[in-house]
């Protein structure tokens, strides 16, 4: 038991950025911090941590609490074990009396296998660090690899004697139950009696994200090729292969600091860049990653780069993996090694400093390199080269980021040679294809909405001219800043700049503006959510829609010749001036425009309301038609006072 002061006092010690921060990638946002939320699926933003407050709270899925909270939340410990963590982190002692027996036994199933797990590492380490067998055997394989005694211990790596029954007998004396052992995966029934599953390998725990061990890997010793040259544990309730990645816990503060995450195969992969002074990476033992091995990575970066050895086949083979990865919304870069090199032996031959430059200057964007590798065996053939094409687009097609995506585009319309036009009109037929199979209905009804303004339509009825006018503005120029004068307190003038986005968004979520054109309607939903996260949509954003009506709208409106009002132009004296010159005035006029429309929208309904009102209520609509007039009559004055400097 910890006494209730000192788990106060634990808490009151704990600074909850430094914690959430070790499993979660913030960056600083005025008083708080923000990041990716790591209790649901999000690609912008919403998870925030005030250090002044003392806790933490999603936008967007709710989860919030404190240090402690955190802590049992995301890794699973009980109120008991978070609050150890945290004494651990911040150096308090924790004085508690021992467990009893009973206790003991009432402990969590999951509990004690994390229990005999930690034994047997323990087990493997001492074997390998105090028998005369695990030093001759083990400990000098790993010396003869160049695997400094410093990573051995950082790596926990151990050794498994010849002896069959080393770690059985061991256990078993210490009161250990077989069935456990079993269940960890480390014995196996032989007969009548229990053998262990690793024997004479080197020993690679496994360990969570919170750095508790549990799996192994056993290398053998002997390069005999007609046995597997690793044995690992099997899946138990502690470990599950899909969602573990080797090095995460010894490297997630790194990742998150250089905030990007190398990849390689193998576990000695992962220990010789630790040696070269590269600690941002992982492993991802040989398979190819999973969708939440990808999650994993992103909780800390969503940068990932992928260090290969050089071989063209298991290359190509591999593509499809990484065209998961760009799926969850990830940069994937690629750096090729040397022919017959792996990470682990380029680090070996090269200086530090040597290896850190390879990499740096040898980082490929994927779809580059997907690109260059590709094109290098179609050489002139033309029908080779179409399909090359639409295989790289169907990469493309899958970064989110519209900005990005054009950039590939423009790159790979250099390396292929071909227009970036047919390229664009290729990448979008597979935008439509994805769209539409993934929100089949949601494309077919935007679809059948989608009528153009008609203004033939009777014209009086609608508001769509008004609302065009604040669609294009965002469109075109939401990324644009205008200058506007406020008054402080004290009575001094100051210019602040005002994003027009979120100038023009503020000004219609504030007067709870609905938007009557369905198309507008989403478009307007994107810009809000985009808003709420304090994010600008970027110009080319809509262009790039996936709903087809959505990018023909945005292309049609961006496109449309539009001029000022001969009005502006005579009123202010100039025939010269470009509308990004009046963007602040536009903005306010269109916004003014759009609410006077809408009340004279409102009084026509009303006076449609009166021809068939009773005396009585017709007194009151004619009350509600005189309010509505004078407050058209305030905002028509407002937009003649916009004057144009
Ligand atoms: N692997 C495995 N089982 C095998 C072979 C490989 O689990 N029988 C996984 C391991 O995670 C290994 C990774 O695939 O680390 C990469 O395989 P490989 O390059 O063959 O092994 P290395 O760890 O690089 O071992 P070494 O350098 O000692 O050959
Ligand atoms: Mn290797």
């Amino acid at each position: 038991m910890i006494s209730q002061d000192l788990i106060n006092q634990i808490i009151d010690t704990a600074r909850i950025e430094e914690v959430i921060g070790e499993f979660v990638n913030l960056r600083r946002r005025g008083s708080n911090l923000i990041g990716l939320c790591p209790f649901h699926d999000e690609k912008t933003p919403s998870f925030t941590v005030s250090p002044v407050k003392g806790f933490y709270k999603c936008f967007g899925c709710g989860a919030g609490g404190n240090v402690v909270k955190f802590l049992m939340e995301h890794e699973h410990y009980s109120f008991v074990e978070a609050i150890k963590y945290l004494a651990r982190k911040y150096n308090i002692e924790v004085v508690e009396k021992e467990l009893t027996t009973e206790e003991q036994e009432a402990a969590a199933e999951k509990e004690s296998l994390y229990d005999v797990t930690s034994m047997a590492a323990d087990f493997f380490m001492y074997q390998l660090w105090e028998t005369e067998e695990g030093r001759n055997i083990g400990l000098s394989y790993f010396e003869e690899r160049g695997i400094t005694h410093n990573m051995i211990r950082r790596f926990q790596l151990g050794y498994s004697p010849l002896q069959r029954d080393a770690l059985v007998s061991y256990a078993l004396a210490k009161g250990y139950k077989p069935e456990l052992l079993e269940k960890a995966g480390l014995i196996l029934k032989y007969g009548n009696s229990y053998i262990d599953r690793f024997r004479e390998r080197v020993i690679f725990p496994i360990h969570n994200l919170s750095g508790r061990v549990i799996a192994f890997a056993g290398r053998i010793l002997s390069n005999d090729k007609t046995l597997a040259k690793y044995i690992n544990s099997p899946e138990t309730d502690i470990y599950h292969k899909s969602n573990v990645l080797y090095g995460l816990s010894m490297a997630r503060k790194a990742i998150a600091g250089a905030d990007n995450c190398y990849l390689v195969e193998g576990y000695t992969d992962v220990i010789s860049l630790h040696i070269s002074g590269i600690e941002n990476v992982v492993a991802s033992s040989g398979t190819s990653l999973t969708t939440e091995q990808i999650r994993l990575i992103r909780r800390y970066t969503p940068n990932i780069t992928i260090l290969y050895d050089g071989d063209p086949a298991g290359i190509k083979a591999s593509f499809r993996g990484i065209d998961m990865i760009l799926k969850e919304g990830m940069n994937v870069r690629i750096v090729l090694f040397p022919e017959g090199e792996d990470p682990d032996s380029f680090a070996r031959k090269h200086r530090s400093q040597e290896v850190a430059d390879f990499i740096q200057n040898n980082a490929q964007h994927f779809i580059g390199f997907k690109t260059s590798l590709l094109l290098s065996e179609v050489k002139d053939d033309p029908i080779k080269k179409t399909s090359l094409i639409k295989d790289i687009l169907s990469s493309i097609a899958l970064v989110s980021d519209t900005i990005q995506r054009s950039e590939y585009i423009r790159y790979c319309a250099r390396l292929l040679d071909t227009s970036e036009q047919v390229l664009y009109y290729e990448l979008n037929k597979i935008l439509r294809q994805i769209h539409s199979t993934t929100s089949h209905v949601e494309s077919q009804t935007s679809e059948e909405e989608y009528i153009a303004p008609r203004q033939e339509e009777a014209p009086e009825r609608n508001i769509y001219h008004q609302e065009t006018n604040i669609i294009r503005l965002l469109l075109l120029y939401g990324k644009e800043n205008f200058i506007f004068p406020i008054q402080l307190e004290n009575g001094e003038q100051k210019e602040i700049e005002v994003n027009i986005q979120q100038f023009l968004i503020t000004e219609l979520l504030e007067s709870e503006y609905e938007f009557q054109h369905p198309l507008y309607k989403k478009i307007f939903e994107e810009y809000c959510e985009a808003f709420h996260n304090n994010i600008i949509i970027e110009d080319q954003y809509f262009i790039n829609h996936p709903d087809e009506a959505i990018s023909d709208l945005a292309i049609k409106l961006i496109t449309s010749p539009y001029s000022i009002s001969p009005n502006w132009v005579v009123k202010a004296g100039i025939s010269t001036r470009t509308e990004r010159d009046l963007l602040k005035e536009l903005s306010i006029q269109a916004l003014l425009n759009l609410r006077i429309r809408n009340l004279e929208l409102a009084i026509e309904q009303k006076q449609r309301e009166l021809a068939s009102a009773n005396p009585d209520d017709a007194l009151i609509i004619l009350d509600q038609i005189k309010t509505l007039s004078q407050m058209k009559t305030e905002m028509a004055l407002d937009l003649g006072r916009i004057i144009l400097r």
